[in-house]
């Protein structure tokens, strides 16, 4: 067997031979693989970095622009023509921020899509951390509604109940004298109005729906025959609610011309109250196209989307103004919901947001 093999010395120079060979045709594939691995450790790294950058666009350079640059140019900013760089920066840097607390949202989303019988592929696209991708109304109202039952964005520490309104005493929100107010939709509810000028603040309290003379309340408080608009008309038709009853006519005024006529352009209105029955959308929108969201400190708001009205095709609209606001520097450290009704036929959800604008620091030292 083995010793038969070796028995021959022809065999054994053969088989020597044999072996060198075969040594030296593995040497010579080890010598090409050796070269091979070092190709391919190339090619990957080609693809990797291919990848990156493709990627990077994809996400994160896309995302940069749909959800910062874009959001930021079109409304909010481009009344701001001074700085509007830094505008730009501080807008994104939060907007990011805030965009990624919104996880817990899902349940409202899910919730209403069983009771308005959304598309199952419509709520799997809806993500909460996503503005863009809320595209029907019911994804819109349900956020809507995460948004007034969200955990607080400012946890106030010393929230002082004025009227029927709060207001945060914490620095540097506090309001104290000299303060100007500015409150609009009184139906006849002087609470808030009257605790203010109490305060020391100047106010100004705005309704058309009372049909009341343009009058001096008291030393501190004023009452103007006007409501605010997106612009201004002295010929206003207003629909019907449970405020108004008959036809009207309204002197409407945009914020900045209501500013104007009374001399207050360029200073703070340290409160801003809105409850203006469905007009707010309009309004909130027709502010952020100016700059006058900065001059605000805190911002009292009562949303209403009604039975028929907004209509629902506006939602996504409506549910992105809210979105923008926050993105302004708006933090919640009140929020009241008020009853709802989750019917398809019926929907309506109304609710009390009050914010303190957590850039007005920075807003305005660019004045
Ligand atoms: C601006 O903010 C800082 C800290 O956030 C505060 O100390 C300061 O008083 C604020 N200034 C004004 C004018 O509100
Ligand atoms: C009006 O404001 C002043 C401070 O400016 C305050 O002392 C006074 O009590 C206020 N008056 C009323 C009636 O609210």
């Amino acid at each position: 067997m083995g010793g038969g093999f070796f028995a021959s010395r022809k065999l054994l120079v053969s088989g020597f031979v044999l072996v060198f060979g075969a040594c030296v045709f593995v040497f010579a594939i080890v010598m090409q693989q050796g070269q091979i691995p070092q190709i391919n450790f190339q090619l990957p790294s080609i693809i990797t970095s291919d990848k990156a950058v493709q990627g990077l666009t994809d996400k994160a350079v896309q995302g940069l622009t749909d959800k910062a640059v874009q959001g930021l140019t079109d409304k909010a900013v481009q009344g701001l023509t001074d700085k509007a760089v830094q505008g730009l920066t501080e807008k994104a840097t939060v907007g990011i921020k805030d965009i990624f607390d919104n996880s817990n949202a899902i349940k409202y989303l899910q919730s209403y899509a069983e009771l308005f019988k959304g598309k199952d592929e419509d709520l799997q696209d809806a993500d909460p951390n996503n503005p863009e991708s809320i595209k029907t109304w019911w994804q819109a109202a349900a956020m809507i509604d995460w948004y007034i039952n969200t955990p607080l964005r400012y946890k106030c520490k010393k929230k002082v109940a004025y009227g029927n309104w709060h207001v945060c005493q914490d620095p540097p929100y506090s309001v104290k004298p000299p303060c100007l107010v500015y409150s609009f939709g009184i139906n006849f509810d002087f609470s808030f109005d009257d605790a203010m000028a109490k305060l020391g603040c100047e106010v100004h309290s705005f309704d058309p729906s009372m049909e009341w003379e343009d009058k001096k309340r008291g030393p501190n408080s004023t009452f103007h025959n006007l409501g605010l608009s997106n612009k201004n008309t002295d010929g206003f038709n207003p629909r019907k609610d449970m405020y108004v009853t008959k036809k009207q006519i309204w002197k409407m005024r945009t914020i900045k011309s209501v500013m104007k006529e009374l001399g207050h352009e360029q200073r703070t209105i340290d409160v801003l109250k809105i409850d203006i029955e469905g007009y707010e959308w309009d309004v909130i929108d027709n502010m952020m196209e100016t700059d006058v969201f900065k001059y605000i400190r805190q911002f009292m708001l009562e949303f209403h989307l009604f039975r028929d009205w907004p209509v629902k095709e506006d939602y996504v609209y409506l549910y992105k103004i809210y979105t923008r606001l926050r993105e302004m520097g708006f933090r919640e450290f009140s929020i009241g919901p008020h009853p709802k009704t989750l019917k398809a036929n019926s929907f309506n959800n109304q609710g009390d947001s009050e914010y303190v604008n957590a850039f007005f620091n920075r807003t305005n030292s660019y004045s």
